[in-house]
C-alpha cells in the first residue's frame, strides 16, 4: 500500500513507519492521556497496537494515523502529538461493526489548543471524501467530557442506540456519536 498523509495548517497525519510508536509511546503512553482507557499500554500492548494500525493501512490505504506536528510557530517541525485517524469498527458486540470509526489520542501538553479538532476535521474530510463513508462514528465514555465535547464541536449526533459495552476498557460503558457525510457536507463551522 501506497504511503498516506494529509498536511493541515499545523499538522500532518500519516501511516506509521518503523520506530514510530517508540515515539509516540514516549510522549503520549502516559497515565494522564489513557486515563479513561486503562492503564498505560505495556510492551506487548505496544506493539499489538503497532501491528494493527499498520495492518489497517495495509488493508484499507487508511487508520489511526500517526499525528506530527508541522512547522508552527517556535515549535520543532515533525514533534509526535499522537494519534488522530479512521479505521473499521471491529469492537466484538458492537452494532456498528464494520463501519466507519473515528478516534484520537493527543499528548497532554497539546491539548487545549485545537490540535484534536484541526486533525479530527482533516480525518472527517478525508472519510467521506477520499474513502466514500456515508456516516462515521465515535465512541467515548460519559466522563470524558473533552473527547465528546470534541464530537459535537464537530457536528456530530449523540446516538443512544448504537452504545454498547466493551469490557476491555475499565469503563466499558461505550456512548456512541455519529455524522453523515451530507452533514458534514452542508455543516457551517
Ligand atoms: C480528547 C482530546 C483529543 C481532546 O483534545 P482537546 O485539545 O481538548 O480538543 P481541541 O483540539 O478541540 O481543543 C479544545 C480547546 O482548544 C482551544 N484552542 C486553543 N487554541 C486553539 C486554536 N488555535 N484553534 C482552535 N481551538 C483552540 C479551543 O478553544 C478548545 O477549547 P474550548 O472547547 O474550551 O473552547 C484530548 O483530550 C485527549 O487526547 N485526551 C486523551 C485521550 C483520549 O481520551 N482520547 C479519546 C478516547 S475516547
Amino acid at each position: 500500500m501506497a504511503d498516506f498523509r494529509i498536511d493541515t495548517d499545523r499538522l500532518v497525519l500519516r501511516n506509521w513507519k518503523p520506530g514510530d510508536i517508540d515515539r509516540y509511546a514516549a510522549v503520549a503512553n502516559t497515565p494522564a492521556v489513557t486515563r479513561w482507557l486503562g492503564p498505560p499500554l505495556d510492551a506487548e500492548a505496544l506493539a499489538a497496537t503497532e501491528e494493527r494500525v499498520v495492518a489497517c493501512h495495509e488493508q484499507h490505504g487508511y487508520c489511526f494515523w500517526l499525528l506530527e506536528r508541522q512547522h508552527d510557530g517556535g515549535h520543532l517541525a515533525g514533534e509526535v502529538l499522537g494519534f488522530c485517524g479512521i479505521k473499521r469498527d471491529d469492537a466484538p458486540g458492537s452494532p456498528y461493526f464494520g463501519g466507519f470509526e473515528i478516534g484520537w489520542r493527543l499528548r497532554e501538553d497539546a491539548w487545549g489548543m485545537g490540535y484534536a479538532k484541526e486533525a479530527s476535521t482533516a480525518a472527517l474530510d478525508a472519510a467521506f471524501r477520499q474513502f466514500g463513508a456515508d456516516e462515521v462514528i465515535a465512541y467515548t465514555v460519559i466522563e470524558n467530557t473533552p473527547s465528546w465535547g470534541l464530537m459535537e464541536r464537530l457536528g456530530m449526533r449523540r446516538r443512544e442506540d448504537l452504545d454498547y459495552e466493551d469490557r476491555r476498557f475499565v469503563l466499558p460503558a461505550q456512548l456512541a456519536w455519529t455524522i453523515t457525510a451530507e452533514a458534514w457536507s452542508t455543516r457551517s463551522a
